[in-house]
């Protein structure tokens, strides 16, 4: 088994495992391998009481030290308990949803984040958090995209890696650390039609080459657990996939850590309609290769095991139990004592609140700009209209409801501007037509110096089963921001959406637009603080957003077709007698678009302005023809200067792509393998460094064994502040 994760996760002495694994009867080490899903209090205590392995939180401190001290005080073999809780973006303190931070493009955002959710959490006793999510998914139809890091595997993986090493910090045993779980092996952002939990059929290079390398990120960084996934791939279901659980993930990436399954994801092997009740499905997944079964439904109501020694091999239980003690162990369970825990945060501080402000800054994107943001802050009046103006929510899907929430963009801006003549209104509603209101603020419109309109995706419509099949604003809001630019007035809009929505019918009428994401508990200071300049955007979208639902799935990464297209379709055109069009005539008509839509999409992966303006040189590269092995040896390097060309202090995110010209498989047009975010003062100039290896330029193979492919060519080197403005270098590689 690879050992890469084991710098991270301590091993522990063989000998101290095995003695201890040598007095468990099979019933106590069935039961380890099982996280009972938000039991009541008296049921936690009923089940820990029997042996279990694992609950989820029980919602504090006290609760959580008597579960711990039954566990350990209470049977046969003192276990101490896994407290797991997804702790996703935040725990008291919220911060930017996972989707909103990689439009940071900053992964040091990703650590605060991290950090400081570890620290609160831990002190309540949590010690293994359902997080980070790095499943790829290219389909804003399914809610959970707002949980992953977008559509890119490369941006994903740094990002993954950033929150992995920032849980489980140095040292697993230390005070304010969780054990990470990188989740949903494997796929899941794939389902069909970008509804939740269902179907995939992906191919062994898609496999390779854009799912799996965030989850070799996460092993690499010493990930403790890794949860599987509820879809099926190509009709086995992840939770009884042997392939991927264990040659995949355990023998090739190395994974020693535990892979536990989702709610129930072992049970609903029935319905997937592989195992005939739940004690085959338990047998089934076990023997794949899953650890730890999240539901409870390992151990029957007689209070023994589900699986016996003949449905379940011994050494696969065995090297469950194993792996889980081995986590207990490291994560210091054993010798943990009440005290550690002393203080309970139950609430942000002074200190969590600047951090979660300052990293909502970096998280916004700036669609468009004609000058209308920022907003002067001696403006003298302002209307702020639309359902978000007054709406406090901006937590975002998956927080727990005692997190803090935020306080509205209104109540933000109006103490943000004292010697300005706000007026606030509803103009709309979330989920219906509001025809008064909206007159109302169309009326009010041009007593006005500037229109703000505050729009958006409830935190409600995404997330888990939060699938839509047309993911466009909501109500009337569309209809409020029309009417309002009909009006003349200058109108910015704050987008509170980072899902990609389909936003084209409207998007280039407003002078401005920023979006957001729902950005946590400082996000209406956050916002007012973009909407004034007080902090500048930086922020690039880490999801394309479509011009059509029809458009989806949509990606930057995409391979040529054997007719890329140069102009849009037409709906309306001469008639066309496809004998008369031969080959080599294909360069308007027979290529791969659509007829009723532009070429690609309406804004692109990587896309996001500035309030001032920069420029990139072009790429220089160390070497502009190599061989392979000094490319093993010294690396290849591509560099740029940047420059603040604008009148603000500002970010620019540098990022670097690569195409492989010709290929033995058809390979992205781009490919982003390097990327840097860098603040200048005006006329500041910088220069940024990539460092390129072999894993940058190559492939892994379709074969069923993982094989990096590098092979000799000329590759595009593009480096420039968004896909469509890089500038290129080329590179000859020889054998
Ligand atoms: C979700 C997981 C989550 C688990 C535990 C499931 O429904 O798919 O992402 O970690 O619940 O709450």
């Amino acid at each position: 088994m690879g050992s890469r994760a084991d710098r991270q996760v301590p091993e522990v002495p063989v000998r101290e495992l095995d003695a201890m694994l040598a007095r468990m009867s099979w019933d106590e080490k069935v039961a380890q391998l099982q996280i009972a899903y938000r039991p009541r209090f008296e049921d936690a205590i009923a089940l820990v009481r029997s042996g279990i392995g694992a609950v989820f939180w029980p919602g504090d401190l006290v609760r959580t030290r008597e579960l711990q001290r039954i566990a350990r005080e209470e049977t046969p073999h003192g276990i101490p308990l896994l407290i797991g809780l997804d702790v996703i973006h935040g725990q008291y303190t919220i911060f930017p949803t996972p989707l909103a931070e990689a439009c940071s493009f900053d992964p040091d955002v990703a650590m605060i984040d991290a950090r400081e959710s570890a620290q609160e959490a831990a002190s309540g006793g949590v010690n293994w958090t359902f997080s980070p999510m790095v499943d790829i998914s290219t389909d804003p139809r399914w809610g959970r995209v707002v949980e992953g890091f977008g559509e890119d595997p490369y941006l994903t993986s740094v990002f993954a890696a950033a929150k992995v090493r920032a849980y489980q910090s140095e040292d697993l045993s230390a005070p304010g650390t969780l054990l990470a779980c990188a989740k949903h092996y494997i796929a899941y952002g794939a389902g069909e039609g970008g509804r939740d939990y269902d179907a995939t059929d992906v191919s062994e290079y898609r496999l390779r080459n854009t799912y799996l390398p965030p989850f070799q990120a996460s092993v690499d960084a010493g990930v403790a657990s890794v949860m599987a996934s509820f879809n099926t791939v190509a009709g086995r279901p992840m939770h009884a996939n042997r392939r991927l659980l264990t040659d995949v993930l355990k023998h090739q990436l190395g994974f020693a850590g535990v892979v536990v399954g989702d709610a129930d994801g072992v049970v609903q092997l029935v319905a997937h309609g592989v195992s005939h009740n739940n004690a085959d499905a338990v047998a089934l997944a076990i023997s794949a290769g899953l650890d730890i079964e999240m539901g409870g439904n390992v151990i029957g109501a007689d209070g023994h095991a589900v699986v016996s020694p003949q449905s379940v091999p011994e050494e696969r239980v065995n090297d469950a139990v194993r792996r889980i003690l081995r986590l207990k162990l490291a994560r210091g369970l054993f010798s943990e004592t009440a005290s550690e825990h002393a203080v309970e945060v139950r609430h942000p501080t002074e200190r969590t609140r600047e951090l979660a402000r300052g990293v909502a800054h970096r998280c916004a994107v700036l669609l468009s700009n004609d000058g209308t943001l920022p907003i002067s802050p001696s403006i003298s009046s302002v209307l702020l209209v639309g359902p978000y103006a007054t709406s406090t929510d901006h937590l975002g899907a998956w927080t727990q409801n005692f997190a803090a929430q935020s306080r509205s963009i209104d109540e933000c801006l109006r103490e943000a501007l004292p010697n300005t003549s706000v007026t606030t209104m509803t103009g709309g509603a979330f989920f219906r037509e509001d025809l008064e209101a909206r007159a109302a603020a169309v009326a009010a419109a041009a007593s006005n110096d500037v229109v703000i309109v505050a729009v958006g995706e409830p935190s409600s419509l995404s997330g888990e089963a939060s699938s839509r099949s047309e993911p466009a604003l909501t109500g009337d809001q569309a209809a409020l921001i029309r009417e309002l630019v009909a009006t003349g007035v200058p109108v910015a809009v704050i987008l509170v959406a980072e899902r990609p929505l389909i936003i084209a019918d409207w998007v280039d009428l407003p002078g401005a637009v920023l979006q957001t994401g729902h950005l946590g508990t400082e996000a209406g200071s956050a916002i007012v603080d973009l909407v004034l300049g007080i902090a500048n955007p930086g922020g690039r979208l880490a999801m394309s957003i479509p011009r059509s639902a029809g458009q989806i799935p949509i990606r930057y990464n995409h391979e040529n077709t054997g007719r890329p297209p140069s102009v849009r379709g037409q709906l309306e055109h001469e008639d066309v007698d496809v004998a008369l069009v031969g080959p080599g005539d294909t360069d308007d008509y027979f290529t791969s678009k659509y007829l009723d839509l532009d070429l690609g999409p309406k804004f692109e992966f990587g896309h996001g302005l500035s309030y001032t303006t920069f420029e990139v040189s072009a790429p220089v590269v160390s070497t502009p023809s190599l061989t392979m092995s000094t490319l093993a040896s010294d690396g290849l390097s591509v560099s740029v200067t940047v420059t603040n060309s604008g009148a603000r202090s500002g970010d620019e995110v540098v990022q670097l792509y690569i195409r492989d010209l010709v290929a033995s498989i058809a390979q992205p047009v781009r490919r982003l393998r390097g990327f840097r975010r860098v603040s200048l003062e005006p006329g500041e100039t910088t220069s940024v460094d990539f460092a390129l290896s072999a894993i940058d330029l190559g492939y892994w193979s379709d074969g069923v064994e993982a094989e990096l492919v590098l092979e000799p060519g000329t590759y595009e080197l593009h480096v420039g502040g968004s896909v469509s403005s890089t500038r290129v270098a080329l590179v000859e590689l020889a054998l």
